[in-house]
């Protein structure tokens, strides 16, 4: 929400973070407020309910654990997993590597491999050259491959992509993490549930976000393989991403899932993102630089058309040189913002 010269209210499509908590969320942050309420989630009856439900949503071998964002879900992911001579690949396009400030390879030590991607996915066949290092002492050993979802670029891997890409992961030797900042919205994508996207497929860790999506912070690590969460208490508080007022984050959870607020909030977001395609590409000289698949539209916008529309609706230039831009709808995004928006662009064109 921007308030502007006119003192009119206005949504951005800078990012998906740029909205405000549901609320849901805010109607639990004030339901568990009054009172004292045991902290850091121990010995506290409401931690068992939220690790019940995320149970339930990623089966009985799941072991999840509370942190303040995503970064501190990938970082501590990373680290759980890896020795500092261990290596990650990943899309050079993933947050972890471009928008981490470096903080997985400072604080886990562990070098990032990047692969270059049209569209933000990766393949096995693209991750086959960095084995060619195993047991070479010189080089950084690949042993875990990192995959967003949905990617940086929009674009969302089937449960087919992730499970092969798991499969490969295994059979050399390495494990798969996902970055799940935007996991509802694929989930919703695919028609699919978490379990089948994750676990069936064989993941080992997953970040799962809910900041993007309505929280109004907190992020959560989900270890698939029981025997891979082993300390990762200590990991947690030596990274800092130990809350002590952990009722605010589990309480989130809580509402997040179990009245399936994640699959409301991303249906809106992702059909609000088809609206946005369709509409935006009606105008002239608008054309979509990539298929809208969750809730990001990725549009190529003519030059002189880029500044005035983003004062007045902000959103991001996504490469410069195209001019290629990337709206964001989020689960508070609604038909009259893109018409909003579709009309400043017809006005300013
Ligand atoms: C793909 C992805 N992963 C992780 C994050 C986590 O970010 P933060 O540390 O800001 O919560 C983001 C936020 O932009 C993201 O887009």
């Amino acid at each position: 929400m921007i308030i502007n010269n006119n003192s009119t209210i206005r949504k951005s499509f800078a990012s998906d973070n740029w909205s405000g908590a549901s609320p849901e969320i805010l109607q639990a942050l004030i339901d568990i407020n009054p009172g004292h309420h045991p902290s850091y989630g121990e010995n506290d009856p409401l931690m068992d309910k939220a690790r019940h439900l995320f149970r339930e949503v990623f089966g009985n071998d799941s072991q999840t654990f509370f942190v303040y964002n995503g970064t501190g879900a990938n970082v501590l992911a990373v680290r759980q997993l890896l020795r500092p001579w261990e290596a990650v690949v990943a899309a050079h396009s993933a947050h972890l590597n471009e928008d981490e400030g470096g903080a997985p390879e400072a604080l886990s030590g562990s070098k990032i491999l990047t692969i270059e991607t049209e569209n933000g996915k990766i393949k096995p066949e693209q991750i086959k050259p960095f084995l060619h290092s195993i047991g070479f002492q010189h080089h950084a050993q690949p042993r875990l491959i990192s995959i967003s979802q949905t990617t940086e670029m929009g674009t969302v891997y089937s449960i087919d992509e992730i499970r092969q890409l798991a499969q490969f992961a295994h059979a050399n030797n390495m494990l798969l993490h996902v970055d799940g900042a935007r996991i509802s919205n694929a989930a919703v994508a695919l028609d699919c549930t978490f379990k089948e996207m994750i676990s069936d497929t064989n993941v080992d860790v997953l970040s799962f976000g809910g900041t993007k999506n309505g929280l109004m912070f907190g992020e959560a690590v989900v270890f698939l393989k029981k025997d891979l969460a082993d300390g990762f208490e200590y990991n947690r508080k030596q990274g800092m991403q130990l809350a002590s007022k952990m009722r605010f984050i589990i309480v989130q959870f809580i509402a997040y899932l179990e009245q399936e607020l994640w699959k409301r909030n991303a249906l809106n977001a992702n059909q609000m993102a088809q609206l946005l395609g369709k509409k935006i590409t009606s105008i002239k000289g608008i054309t979509l630089s990539r298929p809208v698949e969750a809730n990001g539209v990725f549009a190529f916008l003519p030059v002189e058309l880029i500044e005035k529309l983003q004062a007045e609706y902000f959103f991001h230039v996504w490469n410069e040189e195209k001019h290629e831009v990337r709206l964001m709808c989020s689960f508070d995004t609604t038909a009259d913002d893109i018409n909003g928006f579709v009309e400043a662009a017809h006005r300013l064109i």
